[in-house]
Formats: structure tokens, C-alpha cells, sequence
């Protein structure tokens, strides 16, 4: 194992595991961060996401995450103009899937985790592409299971209202059952391609499902045998108590967002206890928070990073994706004011962050709007031995297995990120030199699920 250099005691037995959250669009990290001097605004271009798959690669992470929405937010102000003009998070966003297949091919070890939702798609095209995923990246599939959000998604699927929250985590709890039939609709020894016999594949190994359901009805079997990790990982980022519960049940991954160490520590506890309630080993659910370090040579650097990003960073593009991350129009709101306690529709982690930061700083809406947009938390500012230090201090207190990094700008954040303070984990021994297996599983220390852990 090379998880653990000599001269160093990290208490945690298990290595830590980062992440890098991408969006395929202008914003990552921070909203003022695709107007940095150093960002690449080729967005469009394919070398743009081979590049960032062959620098995380390169820096030894788990996994490149992509994050999705299906439409141009329209909540703030009931339009899309803030999102659009100030280039906000939801903006633009390619297909994570074609971005995802496209690195795959351009790395050999890096988990690859799409962002796919429960309310707008059927199971068995969702299955199929995902085992597709799976084969062609020999094992590094990951699907990151959303119940989605917004109005404006419904809109465009047809529909003239959302399903509400319990109807949407019902509907996922189903098609996640009916994925995981998919992926077991075949044998792991199903395929032959005995060409002397011929036998192409066992058809006694192949079998329908036969699903009728609520809400899906499936015969089967999927048209691709199953994929190398028997299922693709799952992530989920739900915090809703639904939400929380069907992540105990289902994720292998859950990523979450915190304004505090001690918020991230007590949501852990809570996630841990609520696994292992289901029957679950603790250790086979990984907890990842998101954050955006800004790292210097020196912490003068970081901090006139930090100032420069947040000059770059409008309020009113932190407000415009707070609106549609709560589904809450915060144009309505005096904009001096703070924000009230809410009964949110949308995201319930990220109104849990904002509620925390709002209750210690007592700061305006404006001003939440541009912390908002910024997105570090104070902890990951600084040199590169401070950012170290932090990560180390969370992953040591048990408020987390390690972290979803979110750069303020790219490439240059995540060249940064990987150039400066991944050396000085490995030197920390928290943090791998090289990929010790092939498959995302083996990156994360899951166990691969047999057919029949497969169906809950
Ligand atoms: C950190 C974080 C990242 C998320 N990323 C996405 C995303 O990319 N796309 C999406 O549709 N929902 C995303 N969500 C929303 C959730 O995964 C979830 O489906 C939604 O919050 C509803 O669950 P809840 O009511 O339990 O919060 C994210 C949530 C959090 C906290």
C-alpha cells in the first residue's frame, strides 16, 4: 500500500478520496471564474475535458464528476437573462454523457460519474447508456442519481408542474430498482463469444425482469451485458430526510455542501448511523462535501486570487443560481435584508448552508448572493500548506472521507490544486502516489455487488 508514508500518523484507516466536481459550462467553482485572466473559455471544444481528465488522472483522483440540469434556470426574476448574461452556473451545460465518453477514452484510471435524473427519464435507456459507459471505461462508471428541481426542467418535459418531492423520491426509488434489474438481467458469465461452438452468449444466463410497477413497466432484458462493476457507483446529494434516507439506502457516494466543520461532522455522524440502520457497513458509504480552494505559492498569492475572483464575481449571478438552487424567486426579496427562514421547494442542502452562514453572519441578501457565487469557505483559502492543513483537519475530525474540489477557474485552479497541494497529502500519506486497481470501486474501496445485492 502506498496510502501511508512513514513518518506520518493520519488516525483514519481508510485513504482519502477526492473528487473534482465539473460543470460542463462557464461555472465549477465560482461564478467570477470564467472570467479570470487564466480561464479557458473553449468550453465547446473536446480538448478542453480530455485536458481536464488527463490532469486529474495525472494527480491520481478518484473520480471527475459532472454535474446536469435540463433547462436554463428561470427563477430569478422569472427569466433566464441573469443566468445568461452574467454567465451563471446553469448557462450552458453540454451532455455529461458524450463528455463522459469522450475522456474515457482519453484515460485509463480515472472514475468518470454523470449526473443523470430519476424524474425526466426511463430506466432503460438510462441503464443501458450507463452500462455502455461502464464497459467502454473497463469499470469507471458512476451515476449521480438526482430527482431534479426545477419548473423550468418540467417545462421542458411536457409537463406543467413538477412532481412534488415525495413523488419524485418514490419515482427514483423505483427506477433505481429497475436499473439494478437491468444491470443483473445478465449473468456475469453470460457472454462467450465461444466462436468455435458458436456461442455467442448463454440465453439461459439472460433474463427478463418483468417489472410492473407504479410508475415504470420493463420487460427486459437490457440489450448490454452486465458492466464490469455489476452496477455503476451511485452518488447521490439528496438532504431532504427522503432524501437522506434514500442515500443511506442506495449511495455508495453522497456529496453535500457546508458553511461549517462541525455542520459537515454532525451530517457524517447522521449519514453513517442512518447506513448502517439499512444494514449497511458504514465504510461502503463515502461522505464528500464540496468545496473551492483558492491556493497560492504563498497565502499573499491565494488571498489576491481570492480577491480578484470575487471582484469578477457579480452578486446578482450568485443570486440568480441561489434562486434555482432553493426554487425561490430572490429578486422579491429587499435585497439588503436578510434572507428569512423558508419553507424551501428546491435543494435542501443548499438552503441548509445558506440558513447556517445567514444565522452567523447576519449578512444582507446581496451580499449572501456574492459569498454564494464566490463558494470557498474561508478554511481552503490560503497557501498551499494551509490547504493541506484544512483538508487534513476535516478528514481527521470525521467530517468527511475526503472531498468533491470545486476550482474557482479552469484549467489553472485545478492545475494549481493538483501542482501544489496534492503532493503535500501524498507526502502526508493521506493521499495515493498511484492507482492501486483499475475500476472506480477499486479507487474507493466499495465491494462489487453481486446479482443479488444488486435489487434491494
Ligand atoms: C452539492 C449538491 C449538488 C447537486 N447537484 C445536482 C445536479 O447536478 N443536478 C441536479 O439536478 N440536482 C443536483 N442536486 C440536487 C439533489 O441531488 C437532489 O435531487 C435534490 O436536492 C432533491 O433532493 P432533496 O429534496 O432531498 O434536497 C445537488 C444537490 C447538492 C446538495
Amino acid at each position: 500500500m502506498t496510502h501511508r508514508s512513514s513518518n506520518t500518523s493520519p488516525t483514519r484507516e481508510n485513504p482519502m478520496h477526492l473528487a473534482a466536481f465539473v460543470v460542463a459550462g462557464p461555472v465549477s467553482g465560482c461564478h467570477g471564474g470564467w472570467r479570470h485572466p487564466a480561464a479557458n473559455t473553449d468550453l465547446l471544444s473536446a480538448s478542453y475535458y480530455t485536458q481536464i481528465g488527463q490532469l486529474l488522472e495525472e494527480a491520481r483522483f478518484d473520480m471527475l464528476f459532472l454535474a446536469d440540469i435540463l433547462a436554463i434556470p428561470r427563477r430569478y426574476g422569472n427569466s433566464h437573462d441573469s443566468q445568461l448574461s452574467l454567465g451563471a452556473l446553469g448557462a450552458l451545460r453540454l451532455d455529461p454523457m458524450v463528455v463522459l465518453s469522450l475522456i474515457a477514452g482519453a484515460t485509463r484510471h480515472l472514475g468518470l460519474a454523470s449526473t443523470i435524473s430519476t424524474s425526466y427519464f426511463d430506466p432503460y435507456p438510462v441503464a443501458r447508456s450507463l452500462a455502455t459507459l461502464d464497459h467502454l471505461s473497463a469499470g469507471r462508471a458512476a451515476w449521480n442519481i438526482v430527482t431534479s428541481f426545477q419548473q423550468a426542467e418540467a417545462a421542458n418535459f411536457g409537463l406543467t408542474d413538477q412532481l412534488s418531492r415525495e413523488e419524485r423520491y418514490e419515482r427514483a426509488e423505483e427506477f433505481v430498482q429497475v436499473a439494478c434489474k437491468l444491470w443483473n438481467s445478465w449473468e456475469d458469465d453470460a457472454l462467450r463469444l465461444d466462436k468455435i461452438t458458436p456461442e455467442f452468449a448463454d440465453p439461459s444466463k439472460v433474463n427478463s425482469i418483468d417489472h410492473q410497477g407504479k410508475w415504470f413497466s420493463v420487460q427486459g432484458p437490457l440489450n448490454v451485458s452486465r458492466p464490469p462493476q455489476g452496477r455503476p457507483v451511485f452518488i447521490q446529494a439528496g438532504a431532504s430526510g427522503t432524501g437522506k434516507d434514500f442515500a443511506a439506502r442506495w449511495a455508495d457516494v453522497v456529496f453535500v455542501t457546508h458553511s461549517s466543520i462541525e455542520s459537515a461532522q454532525a451530517f457524517y455522524a447522521e449519514m453513517k448511523e442512518r447506513a448502517a440502520h439499512y444494514g449497511r457497513d458504514p465504510d461502503q458509504l463515502k461522505i464528500l462535501p464540496g468545496i473551492v480552494p483558492i491556493v497560492g505559492e504563498t497565502e499573499a498569492i491565494a488571498l489576491e486570487q481570492e480577491r480578484i475572483l470575487s471582484e469578477l464575481t457579480d452578486p446578482e449571478a450568485g443570486l440568480s443560481t441561489l434562486s434555482y438552487h432553493l426554487d425561490i424567486d430572490l429578486a422579491e426579496f429587499p435585497q439588503d435584508e436578510v434572507l428569512p427562514d423558508l419553507d424551501v421547494p428546491g435543494v435542501q442542502g443548499h438552503y441548509k448552508e445558506v440558513a447556517e452562514l445567514t444565522r452567523k453572519t447576519k449578512m444582507g441578501l446581496r451580499e449572501l448572493g456574492h459569498r454564494y457565487g464566490i463558494g470557498p469557505l474561508r478554511d481552503f483559502v490560503g497557501s498551499a500548506d494551509h490547504v493541506a492543513e484544512s483538508l487534513e483537519r476535516w478528514y481527521e475530525a470525521k467530517a468527511c472521507d475526503g472531498f468533491m474540489i470545486q476550482v474557482p477557474y479552469l484549467p489553472g485552479g485545478l492545475e494549481n490544486f493538483t501542482r501544489l497541494v496534492v503532493p503535500r497529502l501524498q507526502d502526508k500519506g493521506l493521499f495515493r502516489k498511484e492507482y492501486e486497481g483499475d475500476t472506480l470501486r477499486d479507487h474507493l474501496g466499495l465491494s462489487r455487488p453481486t446479482t443479488q445485492q444488486g435489487t434491494l
